[in-house]
């Protein structure tokens, strides 16, 4: 059983991840609607990864005999400048994640909560390939430019992603 302070702490990410999984449909719609078709399915496999972060949490504390408490989620933005500035908004909020997640630890590692510790492990690991990803998506967007034709190639390379369940 874990402590008052851990669950509510799982709790608040539980939140987090789902508003993560919104704040993505946000941007789906907003590539959908500038036929960017590559970008919005990129986009809709970040809506599902992040359900599954928020139900892999929620699933974790009833496994350790709490009760997952279900908050509002934020209203998400549907509009930007330009993709770039959009995914530069991807990349901000990832290194929030980051941040959250290491807070979580923290109280994992202040509780002497080795079982949440090494399930929110996952979590920075996960972390460390977000960022990555999206660093890469903001870096080719930035020498890309004004260049449409190399825009559409960023669109085809980005539409090849396919969501898949992760094994553990
Ligand atoms: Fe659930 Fe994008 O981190």
């Amino acid at each position: 059983m874990m402590n008052e302070a851990m669950q509510k702490a799982l709790n608040e990410q539980v939140n987090a991840e789902f508003y993560s999984s919104y704040f993505y449909l946000g941007m789906e719609s907003y590539f959908q609607s500038l036929s960017l078709n590559g970008f919005a399915s990129w986009m809709r496999s970040q809506v599902q990864e992040e359900m599954f972060h928020g139900m892999k949490i929620y699933d974790y504390i009833h496994e350790r005999g709490g009760k997952a408490m279900l908050g509002a989620i934020d209203r998400p933005e549907q509009e930007w400048d330009s993709p770039l500035a959009c995914f530069e908004q991807v990349l901000a909020h990832e290194k929030k994640v980051t941040d959250l997640i290491n807070n979580l630890m923290d109280v994992a590692i202040g509780n002497r909560d080795h079982a949440t510790k090494a399930f929110l492990d996952w979590f920075v690991s996960e972390q460390v390939e977000e960022e990555a990803t999206v660093g890469t998506v903001v870096d080719k967007l930035r020498l890309i430019g004004d260049n449409s034709s190399a825009l559409f190639l960023l669109d085809a390379e980005l539409a090849k992603r396919v969501f898949t369940l992760p094994v553990n």
